[in-house]
C-alpha cells in the first residue's frame, strides 16, 4: 500500500489516505495514478482547470516526502511549472506526477494561491 499525505498551506487539517498504485486509475482526469487522480478519487479536491492535461498550473503541488518514488517530469510538466506562483525545488504537477513504487510514502503541500485564486482575488 502507498501512502500520501496532505497538508495545506492555508492550514487546513492534514489528510492521510492509504491506498494500491496498481488499481489506477482512481478517476477521470491526470495520468492514471497521478497525484490528482489519486486525490479525486478518494474525493479530495485538487484543482486541476485544464482537467490533467499538463495545461495550467492550478494543480500545483510542493513535495516534502518521497520526491524520487514519483515518476519524473517531463519537459512540458517542467515548462508549465516555471509559471506557477510559489514554484518550489520539488514542485510537481499533481496531474503528471505519478505513483511508481507501490509502497510509496509521499507528503505533499497544496499551496494557498494557485493562479485561478490570485486573479480572482485581483478582479475584487
Ligand atoms: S490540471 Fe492543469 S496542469 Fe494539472
Amino acid at each position: 500500500m502507498a501512502r500520501l499525505r496532505i497538508q495545506y498551506e492555508n492550514g487546513d487539517p492534514e489528510r492521510v489516505i492509504e491506498f494500491d498504485p496498481a488499481k489506477a486509475p482512481f478517476h477521470h482526469d491526470g495520468r492514471p495514478g497521478s497525484i490528482l487522480d489519486v486525490l479525486l478519487g478518494h474525493n479530495i479536491h485538487l484543482e486541476h482547470a485544464c482537467g490533467g492535461n499538463c495545461a495550467c498550473t492550478t494543480c500545483h503541488v510542493i513535495v516534502k516526502q518521497g520526491l524520487k518514488t514519483l515518476s519524473e517530469a517531463e519537459e512540458n510538466e517542467e515548462d508549465m511549472l516555471d509559471k506557477a506562483p510559489g514554484l518550489t525545488p520539488t514542485s510537481r504537477l499533481g496531474c503528471q506526477a505519478v505513483f511508481e513504487d507501490t509502497n510509496a510514502e509521499i507528503t505533499v503541500v497544496i499551496p494557498r494561491f494557485t493562479i485561478n485564486q490570485v486573479s480572482e482575488a485581483a478582479e475584487e
